[in-house]
């Protein structure tokens, strides 16, 4: 990892661990000459073939473009003057080098724990009318393939400026005929595969529901086309940030492609005084020649190590029990506990206690903002409950929905004012609750105080914090009226703020984000909360699909995935108990259905996949990701884990619905050492290039649902 610099000729050359990405300063504008594998850094990089033929600005690629001045395509930021004026021109003023990476205040982003492993460039650049500054940040990392991007926006000028569009990153790329990959999806179906031709005009993946959603994720990528999991080139954009957001690619009529990514401009503006700045979040862009699985497993390592944090980061996570859809809000300590000591029995390490303890809180209209517990159903309190839950052997975790108020609560008649509303206007009800103004450092302080003294009170181990709609009627009662275009951003700083808060304070306690399932499943929250729930849909059939395409960002160590009841809840399929526990194995695993149900012979195959997940869940949770089939393209799925040092590895196989008279399934694996020999549980010892290339052979029997589970072992006993 380095930057070179030449100041002579302007250029800047940012290599990171095979991948170059260089720039140079053409009249006094940042162009984007060339991102892709890694290039010698000894000086051959004049006249590249990014640079234009015109040197307009319409033709120009370019690094963070200005709206109004011949550039016809999407601006990367636009600012209004006092003089109602809304064009501005940056220019190049110099750069500098900070070793490492710097914090992004305020935000959750990627860091560095060393020095040596990343460093930063930052180019400032300037509009001398109006005396807005741009500092454009990039950090490369020794060990990585991406590049964080983010830009500051700072008024070093004497008027008011407001910013009408501040995104993230801009670039512009020489790939039109590139495809789109992105994740799409509604509630209960998150994060399905799309992939597209890009084409002439815009592709747009966005929100403006207030938080990222469970209907695009905050992520695009473009792949040359028929690049496929192992091949191929593939630019991956991924946003880290839990609101609005827009990530775009633009195909001009010079066939140049403008990719950006930022908070989604659509009802946003900033003031910004005489001396203030604007940080924007920041874009994690990763290159990869080897495919989507390169890409994945690029941003797998990065976001697993240097984006969650806290002492989960490097530990196993337990194996929880979940009393959502054991009970949903009809239980009592009694139900609780036997619930929890089936779990003792089975060998789980955690129990989870889900909505409804709190307030009058026995349906979903009631309650949110009282965080007391209802004594009706736990009359020992949750000390009471946690204290009988840790004799059984299991750590105690809770359920939290910090960011909303029921109208019906304690906390909503007390400060009516408190909820995100406009003075006049209808507040749009969603599952019966509105969401608290986390823009308000006093309902931040209020909501701190009550969780606070719970975590304090109560052996908490583990919590799950969910957030239950999408934002409307975005507005501040206490926020002045030439400020209400802040409030869905200066919201989710709030929600940020609140988060680090709890998380710093209480760092023994795993927090698990949700939201409906994966309605927030972003880079934004994994910075404060190592795990997400990943849907509510917990039929193993749909899993398939929703843990791949979720697989294409997010690492395994993140996916919550737990073993539910059949018929399923959500879909009303029936699927085998071993089906849905290797599903859920193949993230973080956890049951979420009635254990006392079990009969003695299900309870016996439980055992077996508990102790099962133990002895796998570091290559799981740890080890690399290897798509082999994807269910978005047939009935079969398959994927693998190997160990970074590639000792062992993991085969997931599964088969949807039975086939007559088929052949021996060939699956050729991936991320072996070809070198070595690996005993293949149930089958024998083989090469690793055989097992690539010639592949593993099994008979699928008959009967739908069929799942497989191989462990592969390095035969020498070798650690590489
Ligand atoms: C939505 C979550 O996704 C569910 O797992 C559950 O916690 C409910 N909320 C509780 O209201």
């Amino acid at each position: 990892m380095a930057i070179h610099i030449d100041e002579r000729a302007g250029l800047f050359h940012l290599q990171g661990k095979d991948v170059s990405y260089v720039m140079q300063v053409v009249d006094g504008y940042p162009v984007h000459l060339y991102w892709g594998k890694k290039l010698r850094a000894d000086g051959n990089l004049q006249d590249m073939p990014g640079l234009p033929k015109h040197r307009n600005l319409d033709q120009m690629p370019q690094e963070y473009p200005q709206y109004g001045s011949g550039d016809f395509r999407s601006p990367a930021y636009q600012v209004q003057l006092e003089d109602g004026s809304r064009i501005t021109e940056l220019v190049y003023q110099g750069y500098r080098i900070i070793p490492g990476k710097p914090r992004l205040e305020g935000l959750p982003a990627t860091y560095a724990e060393a020095d040596d492993e990343a460093e930063t460039l930052e180019i400032t650049l300037a509009d001398a009318y109006s005396g807005l500054r741009v500092a454009l940040l990039y950090t490369v990392f020794k060990d990585s393939n991406a590049i964080a991007r983010s830009a500051r926006l700072i008024n070093s000028g004497s008027g008011r400026l407001k910013l009408l569009r501040a995104l993230s990153m801009s670039v512009d790329m020489d790939i039109p005929d590139y495809e789109a990959v992105y994740l799409a999806g509604a509630w209960g179906r998150e994060a399905h595969l799309q992939r597209r031709p890009i084409g002439p005009g815009g592709t747009r993946i966005e929100s403006r529901r207030g938080m990222s959603g469970h209907q695009l994720n905050p992520f695009l990528a473009l792949a040359e086309p028929g690049a496929d999991e192992d091949r191929g080139e593939v630019y991956g954009f991924s946003f880290v940030y839990s609101g609005n957001f827009l990530a775009q690619a633009e195909v001009d009529s010079m066939r140049k492609v403008r990719v950006q990514v930022g908070i989604n401009p659509f009802d946003f503006c900033w003031l910004l005084m005489p001396g203030e700045s604007f940080q924007t979040p920041e874009t994690v862009m990763v290159y990869s020649d080897n495919g989507l699985g390169g890409m994945s497993r690029t941003y797998h390592k990065l976001y697993r190590t240097r984006l969650c944090r806290g002492v989960y980061r490097d530990q196993v996570r337990p194996i929880l029990v979940n009393n959502w859809e054991a009970t949903y809000f009809q239980f009592t300590a009694g139900k609780l506990v036997s619930i929890a000591k089936a779990g003792a029995e089975l060998g789980i390490e955690l129990f989870v206690l889900d909505d409804g303890w709190f307030g009058k809180r026995n349906d979903d209209t009631t309650s949110l903002g009282d965080w007391v517990v209802n004594r009706d159903k736990l009359p020992d309190g949750l000390e009471g409950l946690a204290e009988r839950i840790n004799r059984l052997g299991l750590k105690f975790g809770i359920w939290v929905e910090p960011e909303m108020v029921s109208p019906d609560s304690d906390l909503y008649r007390a400060h009516p004012d408190w909820c995100l509303h406009v003075e006049g206007r209808r507040r749009t009800l969603a599952r019966t609750q509105l969401v608290l103004d986390m823009s308000r450092p006093d309902v931040r302080e209020h909501i701190y105080g009550m969780l606070s003294a719970i975590f304090r009170s109560v052996p908490v181990a583990y919590v799950k914090w969910d957030m239950n709609r999408s934002l409307t009627e975005i507005g501040s009662a206490a926020a002045p009226p030439e400020r209400q275009g802040e409030i869905a951003h200066r919201h989710m700083l709030g929600v940020y703020e609140l988060m680090e808060r709890l998380t710093g304070e209480f760092p023994h306690i795993l927090f698990e984000s949700c939201s409906s399932g994966g309605g927030r499943f972003d880079p934004g929250m994994l910075y404060y909360m190592p795990q997400t729930w990943t849907s509510d849909n917990t039929d193993a059939v749909e899993r398939l699909k929703i843990q791949y395409g979720t697989s294409l960002v997010y690492p395994a160590s993140a996916i919550g995935a737990h073993v539910s009841a059949v018929p399923n809840h959500q879909v009303g399929r029936v699927t085998p108990l071993k089906m849905r526990g290797d599903v859920a194995m193949s993230g973080n695993f956890g049951y979420e259905l009635d254990l006392t149900k079990f009969t003695d012979e299900e309870k016996e195959e439980v055992k077996r996949q508990v102790a099962l997940y133990k002895s796998i869940r570091p290559i799981v949770q740890q080890g690399e990701l290897y798509r082999l089939l994807s269910p978005f393209e047939g009935n079969e799925t398959a994927w693998m884990f190997v160990t970074e040092d590639r000792s062992e590895a993991l085969l997931f196989y599964f088969k949807v619905l039975a086939e007559p008279h088929m052949p021996k399934k060939r699956l050729r694996l991936k991320g072996l050492d070809p070198q070595r020999d690996y005993a293949v549980e149930g089958f024998g010892t083989f090469g690793g290039d055989r097992l690539m290339h010639a592949g593993l052979a099994f008979q699928v029997p008959p009967g739908d649902h069929f799942s497989l589970v191989v462990r592969l072992r390095d035969a020498a006993g070798g650690k590489g």
